[in-house]
């Protein structure tokens, strides 16, 4: 981080004078979420606190369905992202045509979208969820079947810990879906020890057989509470990155995959954004009233 200073302190320097706020993905590099960041989390507490805020400028250092997302909840402020390319292959994987398609064969069936989608598709859906508080959503719905898009791996995980039918949409996290059920099978032999933690954004096959699944967050707070010395995570690099920094007693088994999209945002970037004022989130005021619905469905269930 030494090396990294003088751009940290540049950052720190342009916030102050812009009157920004620094939200950062728990899968941001060390630099970035511990360098720059007013407020870190997973996608549930980045939304609310982006809702919250009073900043002139909200800089969302994540990807693009994020920082969308935070000019849904807060339209007044600026909200930038620091490269427009940072996407998501969940969010890419279904459209606004999509949605209305499946509504016409599906009539009345509610849909659930998962909240790594684009802002078009969240004008079309009933309510969002996220990895944090997914089956609680469902479980709100009052409807023995649920439409749960896009990510297929995350309806087949809400589909194990629920009685309502599931019908689920293919997207894939493109991370996530790399781990396989024969991954862990290596990984409880060659680290019999080690409590073992996946995202909801993988297989069920995976799932089924760590110890713990749940959001970014939610897997530093099983480590915190389960007490591991040892832990072995299934999912972005960053997270073991810092994590280990939030727990130096503990020993992290290094198994992660790189999101090429998280990976677009540096400090560089971060630094021409701020003082560019760059790239500015623009959504139209009907988009974001309906997408606004669907969010505030979420907040007002948990
Ligand atoms: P979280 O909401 O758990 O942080 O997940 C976001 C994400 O994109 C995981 O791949
Ligand atoms: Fe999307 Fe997967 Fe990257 Fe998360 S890790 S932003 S779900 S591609």
């Amino acid at each position: 981080l030494d090396a990294r200073e003088p751009l940290v302190r540049e950052i720190l320097e342009l916030k102050k004078e812009k009157n920004a706020i620094i939200l950062g993905h728990n899968y941001m590099t060390p630099d970035v979420y511990h360098g720059i960041s007013d407020v870190v989390g997973d996608s549930l507490e980045l939304a609310r606190r982006s809702k919250e805020s009073n900043a002139d400028i909200i800089l969302f250092n994540g990807v693009h369905f994020m920082a969308e997302t935070a000019k849904i909840l807060n339209p007044s402020r600026k909200v930038l992202i620091a490269d427009l390319k940072a996407g998501c292959s969940l969010a890419e994987s279904m459209t606004g045509e999509d949605v209305r398609q499946l509504r016409r064969q599906y009539p009345g069936v509610p849909i659930v979208s998962y909240i790594n989608c684009t802002a078009d598709v969240k004008t079309e859906v009933d309510i969002i969820c996220t990895s944090a508080n997914a089956v609680r959503i469902v479980e709100s719905l009052d409807s023995d079947t649920v439409l749960v898009v896009p990510d297929g791996y995350l309806a087949q995980n809400i589909q194990k810990q629920t009685k309502k039918k599931i019908i689920p949409w293919p997207g894939k996290c493109m991370v996530h879906e790399l781990y396989t059920e024969f991954d862990v099978d290596v990984a409880r032999k060659s680290f019999p020890q080690a409590k073992i933690i996946a995202h909801p954004e993988c297989k069920e096959t995976v799932t089924a057989k760590v110890d713990f699944t749940g959001s970014t967050s939610q897997m530093g707070k099983y480590i915190r509470e389960s007490g591991a010395d040892q832990v072995l995570l299934m999912t972005e690099c960053s997270m073991g990155d810092n994590l280990r920094a939030e727990f130096p007693k503990v020993s992290f088994i290094s198994s992660c995959q790189t999101c090429p999209h998280m990976k677009k945002i540096t400090l560089e970037k971060v630094r021409d954004a701020l003082r560019d004022e760059k790239y500015e989130i623009e959504l139209s005021d009907d988009t974001i009233k309906r997408a606004r619905a669907s969010l505030d469905r979420m907040l007002a269930v948990v």
